[in-house]
């Protein structure tokens, strides 16, 4: 008989171990689709960080729509991409908007990898940094597999993804450890959630973010810091131009404008989130099926979106 029992309780402990791990993580997208409607007020971020952001990427799509958003709550801003003229024009955009704050430019590369840190290190010495957005990231230019993938592109997408989510965090996080107070948040993608055949290295290097942010916020949060990550899915950028399918805004493919402005009411609220309440619906959805059959409907996707691309370039 109390053997009995004590089979029947160690099958019910180990259903309930096995159950606990996916529904935690349901609950936790459920509460992350429910929290603009429970709670929509963007948290004080200003108050809460400092008065300072630096965006990476942000001439464009998500990091240009996340500055203005940081604007409009008062932050001076640092803007860091490629291009001298994109990025005067984005300021000149920003203070015609919010002319009560300050905006200063940073051109570098980050796909040049290590050497343009020590420029970023110099211009960022004296500013008192209380948000950064490390949100520069790079794709594909369409679907590949892996042996068709040019070595720059592939070179570019570990530089820009993983080195300067990697770098730039370090650089600015001793002095907000000083002030005990500030935000990183990185941009994933949620493509992190499972393997990605044909964007298999862009997949692996959001994987890669997902970890360093988890970690980062372990080592971090005794000092006053929070560390969050979004995970977008489709946002109508130029980064998805390989199809026409997702250059076309929708309730689940938003404009960078809307996303942000979803994305920013999350931070300090939640350590992890899409960002975005409709992209929260379909992670919710698309965490229910194993691996593997999320790792098929990617691949199935990825085929046709390649597809897009090569009707596209003929037509
Ligand atoms: N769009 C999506 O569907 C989607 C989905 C999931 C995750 N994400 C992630 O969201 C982030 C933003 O994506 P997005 O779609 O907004 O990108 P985007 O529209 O292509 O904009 C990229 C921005 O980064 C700058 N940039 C590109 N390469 C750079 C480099 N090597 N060095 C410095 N700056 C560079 C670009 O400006 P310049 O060209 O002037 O330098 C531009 O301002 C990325 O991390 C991406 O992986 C996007």
């Amino acid at each position: 008989m109390l053997l009995n029992i004590g089979l029947w309780l160690l099958i019910g402990l180990v259903v309930l171990w096995a159950l606990l791990d996916p529904v935690s993580r349901l609950v936790k997208v459920l509460w992350e689709i429910l929290l603009p409607i429970v709670n929509s007020t963007s948290v004080d971020v200003k108050s809460k960080f400092g008065e300072w952001a630096v965006v990476t990427g942000s001439t464009d799509g998500i990091g240009k729509a996340y500055a203005k958003e940081l604007a409009s709550r008062g932050l001076n801003l640092v803007l860091i991409s490629r291009t001298l003229e994109r990025l005067e024009k984005t300021k000149d955009e920003i203070l015609k908007s919010h002319p009560d704050i300050e905006v200063k430019i940073i051109v570098a590369d980050f796909s040049k990898g290590r050497e343009v840190f020590e420029k970023i290190e110099t211009e960022l010495k004296d500013i008192p940094i209380g948000i950064l957005v490390n949100n520069v990231g790079a794709q594909y230019s369409y679907p590949m597999y892996l042996g068709e993938v040019p070595e720059n592109e592939l070179w570019d997408i570990i530089n820009v993804n993983v080195g300067a989510t990697t770098l730039m965090t370090r650089l600015v996080i001793g002095q907000m450890q000083k002030r005990r107070k500030g935000a990183i948040v990185n941009i994933s993608s949620g493509s992190e959630i499972q393997p990605l055949p044909l964007m298999t290295v862009y997949a692996a290097t959001k994987v890669y973010v997902k970890s360093f942010s988890e970690a980062l916020r372990a080592e971090y949060t005794k000092f006053g810091i929070t560390v969050q990550q979004l995970a977008p899915l489709f946002v109508n950028t130029k980064m998805n131009a390989f199809s026409q399918r997702l250059q076309v805004s929708s309730l689940f493919v938003p404009d960078a404008t809307t996303y942000a402005r979803n994305a920013i009411v999350t931070l300090g609220k939640v350590d992890s989130s899409t960002g975005y309440w409709a992209h929260g619906i379909q992670y919710f959805f698309a965490l229910i099926p194993p691996v593997w059959i999320r790792t098929k409907i990617g691949q199935f996707l990825n085929e046709s979106l390649r597809e897009d691309y090569f009707k596209q370039k003929t037509t």
